[in-house]
């Protein structure tokens, strides 16, 4: 091309939670039967939306307006629900007119690090959900700046290590939570969030909480969310419906802003999101029309615990299996539907396979696992081997090497398979040529 058309950030997008799947399906076609244990969609795993959900959502699509465009914020009584609910749970105030409604939090993602400026820099979590990390760095057009959490401490960040970067490092202009967290499962304790929003005042920066599986904590922890700690901190809370309807294909999220009023930028920024939104006209609006409707049913609640249930007990079932495992760290995932399997220092080599008999499936991994980072290697061989599908924690922006497997599979015996399938998995791997 006459003139360089690619972008220079391009080289940090990456999602290998989806690019496994091209690798999957060419093992897929010699007959191999996979576990899909790479993407996390409740749909995709045979979850089912309850009947009164399907009802509301059928007598809404009756109304004509459903077919149409919505304001560019979102529609009215979607936004005044959210705000009424989030001012009653207790915290900052939220106004309608501080959320905005988007095509799922993946565009939400896209677009609030696409419009902040080329030089402020959003310091995230590592292991790091890549469409955050991703955007990020090519926003920056360098890797995605991360503090660590640490499995050791139960998946908490390490604050000092938070507040060290913000301090030396005067390009960040803001802190990422997810919260709960996708990969490692963790829940922030309200005295972490506290101390992550104390460092936020100190150095004038705002907060990003990802609380996409808000509703989705079954640990000890109790879900906090930003609006219940930021004070007078601005900050950006996201939420959507893709996890907890399940409904992900709805593509429906959106951002709650905190205290614009409390900094001019801040403001600023917040009014650029929208006029950027105003750009693409709206989101979707079915979806936005039956918000209020499904959150405000009785039913809701129960369906919320029930789900939380379940989840419960797949990380319970996966924790009893996984501890029996030598070399590897597993903490017992309290919210969101994950589990982020490390492998501890020294047990991953370069020559370790895993036996697959199957000659041509064999030659597809070898091929694949050339120059590919010792986490991907053995996630590679466990898909060659056992048809069991996850995904490399190096695909999550992270130093450390394991995987993430989903908490979602509906059958309680084929769950266990699964478990115990990766768990021998590994203890082969690991006993490889020792
Ligand atoms: C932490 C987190 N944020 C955002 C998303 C994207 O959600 P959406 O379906 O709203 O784009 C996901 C999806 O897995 C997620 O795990």
């Amino acid at each position: 091309m006459r003139t360089q058309i690619v972008h220079s950030g391009a080289g940090e997008l990456s999602y290998e939670i989806r690019g496994i799947v091209d690798l999957a399906k060419k093992i897929e076609a010699h007959g191999v039967e996979i576990a899909w244990e790479n993407i996390g969609d409740p749909i995709a795993k045979g979850h089912a939306v309850p009947a009164w959900i399907k009802d509301i959502i059928k007598r809404t699509i009756e109304r004509d307006a459903s077919f149409g465009y919505s304001p560019t914020r979102g529609v009215g009584e979607a936004r005044r629900f959210i705000a009424q609910h989030r001012t009653a749970e207790g915290g900052t105030e939220l106004r309608s007119q501080d959320i905005l409604f988007f095509n799922g939090l993946g565009d939400a993602i896209s677009i609030v690090y696409t419009y902040l400026n080329e030089g402020a820099r959003i310091l995230g979590p590592s292991p790091a959900y890549p469409t955050h990390s991703s955007a990020e760095g090519a926003h920056a057009r360098q890797h995605h700046l991360t503090y660590m959490l640490d499995p050791a401490r139960g998946w908490l960040p390490d604050v000092e290590d938070i507040r060290n970067k913000v301090r030396y490092n005067p390009t960040i202009a803001g802190i990422l939570i997810i919260n709960p967290d996708n990969p490692t499962g963790v829940v922030y304790p309200r005295a972490v969030l506290e101390e992550i929003v104390a460092i936020a005042r100190e150095h004038d920066l705002f907060l990003i909480s990802d609380e996409i599986y808000a509703h989705l904590a079954y640990g000890d922890e109790p879900f906090v969310s930003l609006a219940q700690v930021i004070g007078d901190v601005p900050g950006i809370a996201m939420r959507g419906l893709s996890k907890e309807i399940p409904w992900p294909g709805a593509r429906c999220g959106w951002a709650e802003f905190y205290n614009t009023h409390a900094d001019t930028d801040f403001a600023r920024y917040a009014q650029t999101l929208y006029d950027a939104k105003m750009l693409e006209v709206c989101a979707t609006t079915l979806p936005q029309m039956v918000l209020p409707q499904i959150y405000a049913d009785a039913r809701f609640a129960a369906h919320l615990a029930a789900q939380r249930a379940f989840y419960k007990r797949r990380a319970q079932t996966a924790q009893d299996i996984f501890a029996a495992v030598p070399g590897i760290t597993v903490v017992k995932p309290q919210g969101a539907f994950y589990l982020a399997v490390v492998f501890n220092d020294g047990v991953l080599r370069d020559a370790q396979t895993l036996p697959i008999a199957n000659d041509a499936v064999r030659a597809l991994v070898e091929d694949a696992v050339a120059d590919a980072p010792q986490d991907t290697r053995f996630v590679y061989y466990l898909l060659g081997a056992t048809g069991v599908c996850t995904v490399p924690l190096s695909g999550f922006n992270s130093h450390l090497h394991g995987f993430r497997m989903t908490l979602l599979e509906r059958d309680d015996a084929r769950f266990r398979h699964i478990c115990e399938t990766i768990a021998r998995a590994i203890t082969d791997y690991v006993a490889a040529n020792d």
